[in-house]
């Protein structure tokens, strides 16, 4: 028997593992995802630097597809609204990195978008149930924040399975979103444990067909969560 309150899965492909100096035509080549992943580095928060404002807002002319961006920024207080305004769909941010988390979602959501709130591995959610109230989405990381291509750990599981039954008792309206190491082979335990976004940056993009990439995630997700 299917679960109660389960939407479609999602999948969101990384252009983090995408070429960079062709970003209009790697969206065009994932035109069958749900969400664009836009992981958004500053070189402070996470060791690695990546792109910004200006870039999503020439994404935004270039694809029709929502823009999910990760920010993996310091100060997302001050950033993060900027990339509500820019037509971001979703504008996810770091718990660990935010002074106001409440503040910053309200802020998120009256320039237009869904506001999510993001967790490294090691940073539990119980303490952040209630703030979550406030969100849209929920990013939970299954690596270290900050580059591609590493190991899903399986380990933070527990966490997606924790915000999937706040959000079957009604506690939380949430997309769960899982983001980090997901290929054909983990999105299945990622989906079991309660994941309806599915971040896939090197699964997707280091495919010989992106597009099929993606279906074939899909497939297995849904199959996951029928299951
Ligand atoms: C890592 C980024 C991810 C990354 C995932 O910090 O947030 O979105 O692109 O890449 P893969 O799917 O290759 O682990
Ligand atoms: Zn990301």
């Amino acid at each position: 028997m299917s679960r109660p309150n389960r939407p479609e899965p999602m999948i969101a492909p990384s252009i983090l593992s995408a070429d960079f100096a062709r970003l209009a035509e790697e969206a065009d080549a994932v035109d069958n995802a749900d969400w664009l992943h836009v992981d958004v580095m500053d070189a402070h928060f996470v060791p690695n630097l990546t792109l910004g404002l200006p870039v999503v807002q020439s994404l935004r002319k270039a694809t029709a597809l929502p823009l999910d961006c990760h920010l993996m920024i310091e100060d997302p207080d001050r950033w993060a609204p900027g990339y509500a305004e820019a037509g971001a769909a979703n504008v996810t941010f770091h718990v660990e990195a935010a002074a106001d988390p409440v503040q910053t979602a309200r802020a998120i959501r009256s320039n237009g978008a869904l506001a999510g709130l993001s967790v490294k591995p090691g940073t539990p959610l119980e303490p952040y149930l209630d703030v979550l109230r406030e969100f849209d989405t929920l990013l939970v990381m299954t690596v270290e924040p900050g580059f591609g291509g590493q190991k899903f750990m399986a380990e933070v599981l527990p966490k997606v399975r924790l915000a999937r039954e706040q959000v079957s008792a009604g506690h939380l309206r949430l997309f769960v979103e899982v983001d980090g190491g997901v290929d054909e082979q983990t999105i299945s335990a990622a989906a079991e444990a309660g994941a309806d976004v599915f971040v896939a940056g090197s699964a997707v993009y280091g495919a010989a067909d992106p597009a099929r990439a993606v279906e074939a995630l899909r497939r297995r997700a849904r199959d996951a969560m029928a299951g």
